[in-house]
């Protein structure tokens, strides 16, 4: 069984595609074995505990330094025992220390097609924000490996989504999430999972 740790942010929608992923068997043979956060309002925090799914945050605000704030997280990842990293809308830059220990074994979903609006400063409804600017008629998600790079490891799954005529980032965001993000994180995790 693949034993996951679940990485957010903020809203959680995500990591509630892959809570009822687990639930409807649409992800098989895998267990969530935690969700950390970096920021202790995120409300992704509520949907785990709803999920009765062990929670924790640690957020670089309450450490010293950026050393001591990346000791910690990667000591709380060690004592979770994850098989597989998922980033589902962390926003804090992972610890050269935790990629190289999990090499292989993070995965991230970014709401572009990779190469495109993506790298340093490429996130949540910025990345929605660039599209609708560049004037892109197709955009999407892709599900990628991590490696010590910012979106340049080796691609998953991808999976295109149509910008409409009078689209919002806002709007863009919500039909990205719903057609394409819910549906390749998924399916990204049960295909490693079927490796185990
Ligand atoms: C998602 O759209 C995710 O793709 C994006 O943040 C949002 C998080 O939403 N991630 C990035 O931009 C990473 N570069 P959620 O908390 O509702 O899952």
């Amino acid at each position: 069984m693949l034993t996951v740790v679940v990485c957010v942010s903020g809203g959680g929608t995500n990591l509630q595609a892959v809570i009822d992923g687990i639930r409807k068997g649409i992800i098989r043979n895998t267990r969530i074995a935690g969700v950390i956060s970096n920021n202790p309002g995120a409300y992704a925090l509520k949907r785990a505990e709803e999920a009765g799914i062990p929670s924790f945050c640690v957020s670089p605000k309450d450490y010293k330094s950026r050393e001591e704030y990346n000791k910690s997280f990667l000591k709380k990842m060690k004592e979770l025992g994850p098989d597989l990293i998922v980033l589902a809308g962390f926003l804090v830059i992972l610890p050269e220390e935790m990629t190289r220990f999990y090499k292989n074994r993070i995965i991230n979903i970014h709401p572009s097609l990779i190469p495109s609006f993506c790298g340093t400063g490429f996130y949540g409804l910025k990345v929605h924000e660039a599209a609708l600017a560049r004037g892109v008629k197709i955009t999407g998600a892709t599900v990628h490996y991590v490696d010590e790079g910012t979106d340049t490891g080796e691609i998953i799954m991808q999976k295109a989504v149509e910008v409409k005529e009078g689209d919002t980032p806002q709007v863009l965001q919500r039909r990205v999430m719903e057609e394409a993000e819910w549906v390749i994180l998924p399916q990204s995790i049960d295909r490693i999972a079927q490796k185990y």
